[in-house]
């Protein structure tokens, strides 16, 4: 132990080296490194890029998409919400039909009915994840013009406690819901955002 922390540069690294040591002597510190912050990445962007989520996080064509095995569908097949929904500039659809016509405040009890939030609207075109890939929806989503000028720390408090978010874990009868939980997804969003929010690169 005392080696270990003398290996450190002195300074604030083995002031905090020395303080995790001493609360929790028989773990390693709860600091994280390159490869845990890329662990905790790759389950932010499962749940990120699950039917549950990017069916509404969807572009600037405003029509939300209908995809995963409740559908019917395989991975990676999806379609068009059916009866040719449009979210319009307004995201909520004033200028057709309001989505709130049929998704009301509660899950629909039947199988395949509207599921239901107190807020159900698309997200702005700029939070866009439908079709993205791993990298693209990380960068997009430190940047605070495309996050709704959230630090990474909002975008954390945002999936624990947002009540929208949560329904992709509750989303009704028949629909799978998404991998993991908020308190999981928000807790790795932290440790990746600790350990310098890197991004993967699809390139290599
Ligand atoms: C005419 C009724 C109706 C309107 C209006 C409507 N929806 Fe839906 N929506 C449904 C039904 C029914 C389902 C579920 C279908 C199923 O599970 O097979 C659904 C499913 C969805 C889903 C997929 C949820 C998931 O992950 O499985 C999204 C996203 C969605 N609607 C968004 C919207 C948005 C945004 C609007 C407004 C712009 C809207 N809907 C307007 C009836 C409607
Ligand atoms: C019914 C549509 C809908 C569904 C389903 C949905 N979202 Fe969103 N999401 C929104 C809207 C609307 C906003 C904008 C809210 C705001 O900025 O305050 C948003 C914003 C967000 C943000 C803020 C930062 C950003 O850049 O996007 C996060 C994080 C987020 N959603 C996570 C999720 C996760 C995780 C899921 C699935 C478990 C999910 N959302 C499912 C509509 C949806």
């Amino acid at each position: 132990m005392k080696i270990r922390i003398a290996a450190l540069s002195t300074g604030a690294a083995a002031i905090v080296a020395t303080a995790l040591y001493a609360q929790a002597p028989e773990e390693a510190p709860a600091v994280a490194t390159a490869s845990t912050a890329a662990a905790s990445w790759a389950k932010v962007y499962e749940v990120f890029s699950h039917p549950r989520c990017a069916n509404c996080h969807v572009p600037e064509d405003g029509r939300p998409r209908w995809s995963g095995a409740s559908y019917g569908l395989a991975e990676g097949e999806w379609t068009y919400h059916a009866m040719n929904i449009h979210g319009g500039q307004s995201r909520i659809g004033l200028e057709s039909i309001p989505c709130s016509t049929c998704h009301t405040a509660e899950n629909s009890e039947t199988p395949h009915g509207p599921p239901g939030n107190p807020v159900w609207m698309l997200p702005p075109v700029e939070m866009t994840w439908w079709g993205k890939t791993s990298q693209e929806i990380c960068e997009q989503i430190k940047d605070p013009a495309r996050n709704g000028g959230r630090s990474l720390e909002d975008v954390a408090d945002h999936v624990a406690h947002d009540e929208l978010v949560h329904w992709g874990w509750e989303p009704g009868p028949g629909r799978e819901p998404a991998p993991y939980s908020a308190a999981e997804i928000s807790a790795a969003l932290v440790d990746w955002a600790g350990a310098g929010a890197p991004c993967p690169n699809d390139a290599e």
